[in-house]
């Protein structure tokens, strides 16, 4: 039942970017000693967290009177559906004066998407912030290099492993630290980025003070193994934000992961613990770092609820998704310039909502 359920689940999000909660709700429970490398990498990142459940003792495993690691995380997730919208955090007062240009925004696409979906942000959001994006893709292609400014082959491989997703990520940091700017941001190539709301947040914080924020998608922190050496394992937990849905590091921050994130260490330091790259993120600031994820609620990905986020909060949200969740189709609900026929993701909507003075937005419109 639990396995169907999470094939049906895996297959309406083929194509999108798969996190630490899809490699929690897909694996069925305790199945210890799993054989290593006769599976591809994404295989492998479900099986060593079904190996890490298996490994955990009950008591770490959650409240009482739960049966087992996926009985947790699907009582988890119907308990995080059931959570009516956070309430908007109080505006903090502005700490630093920084503009666009001071914000690195790494946007990770994969070849297969630069038509389906880098078209849209590149006509939207990107279009009014060609400076502060940098496209992270794994194939060269003349025609998107002539529409951005930023394009950066990692020279990745194109699968959606966690061994790829880790390359993008190593490819990412990398890059920061050498653009100088003072703030990393995340995002995938489904999310829609308010620029103007974003450097507001951050502003709102020092880039020399150690921060990381964005929005953890589990409403508890991630249980995982920390291998040691080849036979000595350490259960750890840490939270972490959810790639999907953007995240934010400061360069005072980024600066400190260096001994495990720069050159080849990010991918070493993923393969210590065997989860994917925002995972992986997570772990160097909250467990080897010790500094702790800020929540923020207005980052979103394609995996909660869109219809939640309040119509008349739409331009205030730092970031937006669209995609599948739980077989349905999941978009921002509003009334914008375009029907949902034309405009299925919203940003096009969104967008003329932000910036009417779009060439391509009606005038005179009403909201
Ligand atoms: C990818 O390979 C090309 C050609 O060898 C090289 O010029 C480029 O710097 C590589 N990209 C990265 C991010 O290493």
């Amino acid at each position: 039942m639990l396995k169907s359920c999470g094939r049906k689940l895996l297959l309406s999000l083929v194509g999108s970017m798969f996190t630490c909660l899809l490699v929690l709700m897909v694996e069925p429970p305790g199945r210890p000693g799993l054989a290593r490398g006769e599976a591809g990498g994404a295989q492998r990142a479900l099986q060593s967290l079904g190996a890490a459940a298996a490994a955990a003792p009950p008591a770490a495993q959650g409240p009482p009177g739960l049966r087992s690691f996926a009985d947790y995380f699907g009582r988890l997730s119907r308990a995080r559906r059931e959570l009516p919208p956070a309430p908007p955090s109080p505006p903090r007062p502005p700490a630093e004066d920084i503009s666009p240009r001071d914000v690195f925004i790494a946007v990770k696409t994969t070849k297969k998407f630069h038509k389906a979906r880098l078209e849209l942000l590149l006509d939207t959001w990107i279009s009014r912030n060609r400076d502060m994006t940098f496209i992270f893709t794994d194939g060269e292609d003349e025609e998107l290099k002539k529409q951005a400014r930023n394009v950066i082959n990692t020279n990745c491989s194109a699968a959606h492993s966690r061994q790829a997703l880790s390359c993008k990520m190593a490819v990412e940091y990398d890059k920061f630290i050498e653009s100088g700017r003072k703030w990393f941001c995340h995002v995938d190539d489904d999310n829609y980025v308010n620029v103007r709301m974003l450097v507001k947040l951050l502003s709102s914080y020092l880039h020399t003070q150690d921060i990381y924020i964005g929005k953890p998608s589990l409403d508890r922190p991630i249980q995982a193994t920390e291998r040691i050496s080849e036979n000595k394992m350490h259960p750890v937990h840490f939270w972490f934000a959810t790639g999907g849905a953007g995240f934010c590091i400061s360069r005072g921050l980024a600066l400190k992961m260096s001994p495990w994130a720069s050159g080849g260490h990010f991918m070493s330091t993923a393969e210590k613990i065997r989860l994917p790259d925002d995972c992986t993120i997570g772990y160097i600031i909250e467990s080897v770092l010790g500094v702790k994820l800020i929540r923020s609620n207005l980052f979103h990905s394609h995996l909660e609820n869109l219809h939640q986020v309040p119509k008349s909060e739409i331009h205030k949200q730092v970031t937006l998704s669209y995609g599948m969740f739980e077989n349905k189709r999941n978009s921002i609900h509003m009334k914008g310039a375009f029907s949902v026929e034309e405009d299925p993701s919203r940003f096009r909507s969104v967008h003329c909502l932000l910036y009417p003075d779009t060439p391509w937005c009606p005038t005179n419109m009403v909201y």
